[in-house]
């Protein structure tokens, strides 16, 4: 008997199978799964029905990949490759059956979950924007494993296949109706109708036709694979991430070889699954997925529980907070004292609204649910209230004595600070405990995450709900401890202001951040110092340095003081054109500082060790994620924490007691690194 298949016929013979994963929410394809499909399949095809339709019992889709879980226990490379070629097989023999074979789709259809659907002769998918399709591999370091890159490049043509499968992105029903992906996108109650009407009618199964079809031929994929391995480089150095190039040569080496292309899909996941950058990939998934539950509870993304925000503060933050949560679906009034200031950030908001939300009735839904609120009409109806106006304590403090007897008792009241301690702004207050910090990153529409910030008198159950809040929001929650910069600022500072004194030293902008950027930073320290703004890095720094002592670089308040303050001005470290920063040439013969990797790194690791000694956020793990979600530190490496374990907390410590002996004591390996060396 199947545990999580259920197989049905109705009055015409057709099979109607249908997928629930016993005790989970969530379809997802693991070793038990695919073998109890095998077994069905088989007794399906001795039945030999009119036809088999494979849809999914749960409410959020239809299935969202493989079981990521699996793949952690997964270190031989024979096993590996015996494990993706079994699940090969059970794709295989259903795409093999003699009669129609109709995926139903709703919800999410990604990785396996698409590559089963792929297997079937078509493909029918619920036209609302709630269906997800994709084959998001390449995300976790690897690529489609059951027959994906074969039967994805066939039935699209492979640029539209490659696009998919290298960039990780998912496609609307429609979208994909277009690209030839799904045979129809249907409002829900058609779906059954229409996957009837394929089995009667039996068309000729899609697949690429003309020009796409041609991309496949031996000649085209020389010169596609050239193009596509140049497009990816600019994004994804192949020494960090391996799997988009082994994608590409496999498809140019074997796409017209079905058998030989299976089983080097097979082979190459096999290896890549194994490899460091694929099984730390892993590793961030499972970060992401424990900073999401932090918000569970009743308070979740899918049934929501904050209806209405107060936003007080329209200025960078403050705007672009009270725009995210209008897209997000929330209701929104945001206040300011200055009109123009509300003139601007609606501005903002409609071309945040036009960018993600695209079809003009969305537009005109969210511009309507955020209201610009001048008297603070709606505070007091608020569940949630978030302060964001100047940071200057007198100011927030008169905020908070203002507004705290006109807010609903029950509403959560939200600080974005990123430095004033919540001590401090909570003695305004007469129920400090109802203070949470909730700190955003800028950009809001870019920074995943959240850092919820709780203060001595912080109430656990606020934060909770703060962290809920941020869930809701769709946005990744951080708890953190009310220490000066709290966890991501205070990381992030020391390795800005290396990058700052290197600067003075001479070495030029350009060359320290292409060191970072090959470290497998996002961006160079230079451009993101210019990119935050001078100011407020200059701010940052100065709190910082009041608290742990170190010095300010005098070239940093050199450019604040003259008004270059990066990107905005128009000049700070770099020049811009517009947006872009005119990065100069460096002389062929420069000859870059040998220790100039570590010096920029080893404060960050630094820094991250002294934060885990003072616990500023409970352990190893949800720092390693703090400062991927929060700063897009190297994915590939798993994190701070799990890199230092990865060289050697000794041979980093070793290192730091060098760069301290040759450039100063901001470099002694802070006390933790002791008791690491125990631990990790
Ligand atoms: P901003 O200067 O752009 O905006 C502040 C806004 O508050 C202005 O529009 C001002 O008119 C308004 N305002 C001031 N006092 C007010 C009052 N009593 N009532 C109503 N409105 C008032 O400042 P920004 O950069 O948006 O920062 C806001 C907060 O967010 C600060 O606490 C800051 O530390 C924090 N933050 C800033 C980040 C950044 O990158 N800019 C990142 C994360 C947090």
């Amino acid at each position: 008997m199947a545990q999580h298949w259920k197989s049905e016929t109705d009055a015409d013979g057709i099979v109607w199978l249908h997928f629930d994963k016993a005790a989970t929410g969530t379809n997802t394809l693991s070793g038990e799964v695919l073998t109890e499909l095998d077994e069905l399949l088989q007794e399906i095809a001795a039945g030999a029905p009119p036809g088999l339709v494979i849809l999914s019992d749960k409410k959020n889709g239809f299935i969202a990949g493989a079981d990521v879980k699996e793949f952690t226990n997964l270190s031989d490379t024979e096993d590996a490759h015996q494990l993706i070629r079994r699940g090969q097989g059970v794709f295989d023999r259903l795409a093999a059956l003699p009669f129609p074979t109709v995926a139903l789709i709703h919800g999410f259809c990604l990785g396996g979950g698409l590559e089963l659907a792929l297997a079937c002769r078509y493909r029918v998918a619920d036209e609302d924007p709630a269906t997800r399709l994709g084959l998001p591999e390449i995300r976790l370091g690897i690529h489609p494993g059951f027959g994906g890159t074969l039967r994805a490049t066939r039935l699209l043509g492979a640029p539209a296949a490659m696009d998919l499968m290298l960039t990780g992105r998912t496609i609307s029903a429609r979208a994909g109706k277009k690209i030839g992906l799904i045979d129809h996108a249907v409002p829900a109650r058609h779906l059954h109708t229409a996957a009837r009407s394929l089995i009667a009618k039996k068309p000729a199964a899609h697949q690429a036709k003309g020009w796409q079809a041609l991309t496949n031929h031996r000649l085209a994929r020389a010169a596609l694979a050239r193009f596509l391995k140049h497009k990816v480089a600019a994004k994804a150095p192949p020494a960090h991430y391996p799997a988009p190039y082994a994608l590409i040569d496999l498809w140019r080496e074997h796409a017209d070889d079905a058998a030989a292309m299976l089983d080097g899909e097979a082979r190459s996941v096999a290896n890549l699954i194994t490899g460091d950058t694929a099984q730390n990939l892993v590793r961030v998934f499972f970060l992401q997925e424990s900073l999401k539950s932090l918000g569970k509870g009743e308070d979740t993304e899918s049934s929501p529980r904050f209806g209405h925000v107060h936003v007080i503060g329209a200025g960078v933050m403050g705007g672009d907070i009270a725009s995210w949560c209008a897209v997000k679906g929330l209701h929104v009034s945001l206040q300011d004292r200055n009109p123009q200031q509300l003139a601007r950030a609606m501005q903002r908001a409609n071309g945040l609204f036009k960018k993600r939300l695209k079809q003009p009735r969305l537009v005109q839904a969210a511009m309507d649910r955020l209201m610009p609120d001048l008297a603070g009409a709606g505070l007091p109806r608020a569940d949630v209230v978030i302060e964001a106006i100047v940071e200057n304590l007198e100011a927030k403090q008169g905020l908070f004595r203002d507004i705290e007897p006109k807010m609903r008792a029950d509403a959560i009241l939200a600080t974005n600070t990123s430095s004033i301690p919540l001590e401090e702004l909570g003695q305004a207050l007469q129920r400090p405990e109802r203070l949470v910090g909730l700190h955003f990153f800028n950009p809001v529409a870019k920074m995943q995450l959240v850092e919820i910030v709780a203060g001595d008198a912080t109430n656990s159950e606020e934060a909770g709900r703060g962290a809920a809040f941020t869930r809701q929001i769709g946005r990744l929650p951080l708890p953190v401890r009310s220490a000066p910069g709290f966890l991501v600022n205070r990381i992030l500072m020391p390795y800005l202001m290396e990058a700052v004194a290197l600067v003075e030293e001479g070495v030029p902008a350009a060359v320290i951040d292409k060191a970072a950027v090959d470290f497998g930073m996002p961006m160079g320290p230079v451009l993101l110092a210019d990119t935050v703004g001078l100011d407020i890095c200059l701010s940052v720094a100065e709190k910082l340095s009041t608290h742990f002592g170190g010095a300010v670089p005098a070239r940093l308040r050199g450019l604040v003081e003259s008004g270059d303050i990066g990107r905005k001005s128009g000049r700070g470290f770099y020049e811009y054109k517009g947006r872009d920063a005119q990065i100069p040439k460096t002389a062929k013969d420069y000859r870059a500082p040998t220790d100039l990797t570590d010096r920029l790194m080893l404060r960050l690791l630094n820094e991250a060790v002294a934060c885990l000694r003072e616990g500023v956020v409970a352990d190893a793990d949800r720092l390693d994620a703090g400062i991927i979600f929060g700063t897009g530190f190297a994915p590939f490496r798993g994190g701070p924490m799990h890199y230092i374990g990865h060289i050697g907390a000794g041979v980093l410590a070793a290192r730091l007691r060098e760069l301290a002996d040759s450039h100063g004591s901001r470099f002694t390996p802070d006390d933790h690194w002791t008791r690491l060396l125990e631990t990790l």
